[in-house]
């Protein structure tokens, strides 16, 4: 009896020990071992005991924790990131985080706080990001000031602070990052910020405040970006931070900000008296649009109008020497001519992608453009009977071409005549229409990108890739070829240095064995989506290495001399096909059993039949096919001694029968 009970006190203590373990274990997730840790929304009321002293990473957001005391963290001696986002906190006591020497970055999104004491980010040795996203602060003063002198980041975006007032013991020396979006400023006044004059080189975020009145001068300082999104005052604004030197100033405002003030030629004055790089106006409404609207605007390098609602750039604007990049996007241009692309002669990048118009491309209307190097025409759908040469003229430099997403490019000759340093060419999605006895891309020789996804290219050109010798990327996607096979021709025959080809959506059902014959450099075959029966692979067997993407096609067995025949180095997927798991394909069940790294999407690699093992994983499966040896010398005896024994019975039956 005494012995038994003992029993029943050892099980029931393992037990409660057992669970206990178990409960922590399955709740928080071990991202990394021993140094990061996940308990997001497991609705947690204290810091679990189980993670470890050496917890570096802990997310602990989602949970329930209304008071922060200095035993709270007291444990995790490591930290150094914490996220404490939306855990109901509403008191920080002293000395929270007194004990996490290390911890860098305290996360506090989405808590309304109402305490923080003096001493609230006191232990830290070196706190580097402070995070007070939407925790209801009305004043600077709510934060205390100890200690943060290390921070370089400091957010406090999506709070109730009206007035700036920074306190003379803000922390300046290493900061880097100040974000005050989407708050109550209305006003700000030099001494609010004067703190900010020993920065240099910082971000500071201002959008979505409705700033009615900036001192003038009030910032005087270099920033790294300046944003004033959203703001309807932008001579107010631009008045506040005369003299000073800013990388890049954010104007832009926003999709559903009400109507909003245009911007005529003297709204944009006052960037006279301030020397910025990059200036974004994103959404703004232009009004008499002239060459006076550019004057401050010379020293640009970068110009962002960006959905600004024009249809013109004037002739006649003057000065922009310094001007690299202009990006055009979403406007509405009738003819790329109407963009005076000659005031700008230094442009290296030029976007004028989703124009809400058709584009008309017209004959010359960029080359005084001789240092372009990149260009977006994307999504302007452009049609055009004899593309583009013309168009294109005096691009001499021009290395990325994007006409994707347009209309139709008829190509009577070759495509870009000045082409000689394109090395990037996306026509994806737009319909191409070729029509000339040479190739039209003969003349690239640098072409190392070329995507032709879904333009309705003939492929039964032979000429088609003449002279791309560089090109190392070809998607020829949702294209489709005659009678859907990829034939053994001369299409491929000059890409001698193509590395990746992708051909998947092309309505494939077979390949040419000779097909990628002179493709010596091959490494990934993308073949996914098409009506494959055969997963060929003798194609391939001279490279040193391959990806081969046979997903979502139509293979039911693969020989165990194609899976032999692949190079040492492969990878493949055939996820997706309605693979046999029956002994005629046991070639490629013990070969996925026995390459476990060869085969990419295991779970997705199941049993189509038969119908008892459909959507087991095809790795999982194990069958026992044909007779082994042993159970032939098995069965063999068997039938011997059963043989014998006949014998023997017969014998013995006869010598009895005969006796009686
Ligand atoms: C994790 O910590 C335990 C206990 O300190 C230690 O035994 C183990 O080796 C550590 N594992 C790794 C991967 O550091
Ligand atoms: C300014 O800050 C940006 C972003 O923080 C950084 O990338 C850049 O190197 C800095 N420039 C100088 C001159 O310190
Ligand atoms: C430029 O700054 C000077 C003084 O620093 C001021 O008088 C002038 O009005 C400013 N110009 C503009 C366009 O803001
Ligand atoms: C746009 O350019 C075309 C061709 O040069 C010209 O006929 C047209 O008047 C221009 N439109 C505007 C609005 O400037
Ligand atoms: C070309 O533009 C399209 C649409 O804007 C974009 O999706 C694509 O990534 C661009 N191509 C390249 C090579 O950047
Ligand atoms: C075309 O392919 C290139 C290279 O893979 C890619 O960067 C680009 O985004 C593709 N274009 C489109 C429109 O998807
Ligand atoms: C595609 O090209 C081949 C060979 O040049 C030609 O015979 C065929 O008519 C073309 N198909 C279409 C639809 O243009
Ligand atoms: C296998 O290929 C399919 C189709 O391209 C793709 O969706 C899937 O993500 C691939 N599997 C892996 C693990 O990359």
């Amino acid at each position: 009896m005494g012995y038994s009970s003992c029993l029943l006190i050892v099980t029931v203590l393992t037990c409660a020990n057992c669970r206990a373990t178990n409960t922590a274990d399955t709740m928080c997730t071990e991202i990394t071992v021993n140094k990061s840790y996940s308990c997001e929304g497991l609705g947690l009321r204290e810091i679990p005991g189980t993670l470890p002293v050496t917890t570096e990473i802990l997310d602990f957001s989602f949970n329930v924790l209304p008071s922060l005391q200095s035993s709270t963290f007291s444990g995790l001696k490591s930290l150094l990131y914490l996220d404490l986002t939306r855990c109901q906190i509403n008191w920080v006591y002293e000395g929270a985080f007194h004990n996490n020497k290390c911890l860098q970055t305290i996360v506090l999104t989405g808590n309304l706080l109402m305490f923080l004491s003096d001493t609230a980010f006191v232990g830290p040795q070196s706190l580097k990001q402070l995070v007070l996203t939407e925790t209801g602060i009305t004043t600077m003063s709510f934060i205390p000031m100890t200690n943060l002198d290390s921070l370089d980041t400091l957010l406090l975006g999506s709070n109730h602070i009206s007035s700036l007032q920074l306190p003379l013991n803000f922390p300046t020396q290493n900061l880097k990052y100040l974000d005050f979006q989407m708050n109550h400023i209305r006003v700000i006044t030099a001494e609010d910020v004067s703190v900010l004059q020993k920065t240099s080189n910082i971000t500071l975020i201002f959008k979505g405040n409705d700033i009615l009145h900036i001192e003038p001068g009030a910032f005087q300082s270099h920033f790294y970006t300046l944003d004033f999104g959203g703001c309807t005052d932008i001579p107010g604004v631009l008045a506040g931070i005369q003299n000073s030197v800013v990388q890049t100033l954010w104007l832009g405002t926003f999709q559903g900000v009400g109507k909003e003030p245009s911007i005529t030629p003297d709204v944009l004055q006052g960037l006279c008296n301030i020397s910025v790089k990059d200036l974004y106006l994103q959404l703004r409404h232009f009004r008499n649009l002239n060459p006076d609207t550019f004057h401050c605007l010379t020293k640009l390098r970068k110009l962002d109008l960006t959905h600004t609602h024009i249809s013109s750039l004037p002739p006649g604007i003057s000065g922009m020497n310094s001007l690299r990049e202009l990006v055009l996007n979403a406007n509405s241009f009738e003819h790329l001519c109407n963009i005076s692309s000659a005031a700008f002669p230094s442009l290296t990048h030029l976007h004028v992608k989703g124009n809400s118009e058709t584009l008309q491309m017209g004959s010359g209307c960029l080359e005084k453009l001789a240092e372009l190097q990149h260009l977006d025409l994307s999504h302007s759908h452009i049609e055009s009977p004899d593309c583009c040469s013309k168009a294109l003229n005096g691009l001499k430099s021009l290395r990325h071409l994007n006409l994707s997403h347009n209309t139709k490019l008829h190509l009577r000759d070759v495509l870009f005549e000045e082409g000689s340093s394109l090395e990037l060419l996306d026509i994806a999605f737009t319909h191409l229409h070729v029509d000339t006895s040479q190739g039209p891309f003969q003349n690239l020789h640098l072409l190392k990108v070329l995507n032709l996804s879904s333009s309705s290219i003939n492929t039964s050109i032979q000429h088609l890739f003449q002279g791309l010798e560089n090109l190392v990327l070809l998607d020829l996607s949702q294209n489709t070829f005659e009678s859907g096979i990829v034939p053994k021709n001369k299409l491929f025959e000059q890409l001698s240095k193509l590395e990746v080809l992708i051909l998947s959506s092309c309505e494939l059902t077979a390949l040419d064995n000779q097909a990628f014959h002179s493709l010596r450099k091959l490494q990934r075959v993308d073949l996914s989506h098409n009506k494959l029966t055969a997963f060929s692979t003798d194609v391939f067997s001279k490279l040193q290495s391959i990806y081969l993407n046979f997903a979502y096609n139509r293979i039911r067995t693969v020989p165990r001399d194609q899976l032999e025949s692949l190079p040492a180095r492969s990878v493949i997927n055939l996820s997706y096909n309605p693979l046999e798991c029956t002994c005629s394909n046991i070639g490629l069940i013990t070969w996925c059993r026995q390459n476990p790294d060869k085969i990419e999407d295991p779970e997705g690699t199941t049993c189509s039949e038969p119908k008892s093992l459909a959507g087991v994983p095809l790795a999982t499966v194990s069958l026992s096919c044909g007779i082994s040896t042993a159970g032939i010398v098995a069965v063999v005896l068997a039938v011997l001694s059963c043989g014998a024994i006949s014998i023997w019975c017969i014998h013995y039956f006869k010598q009895n029968y005969q006796q009686i």
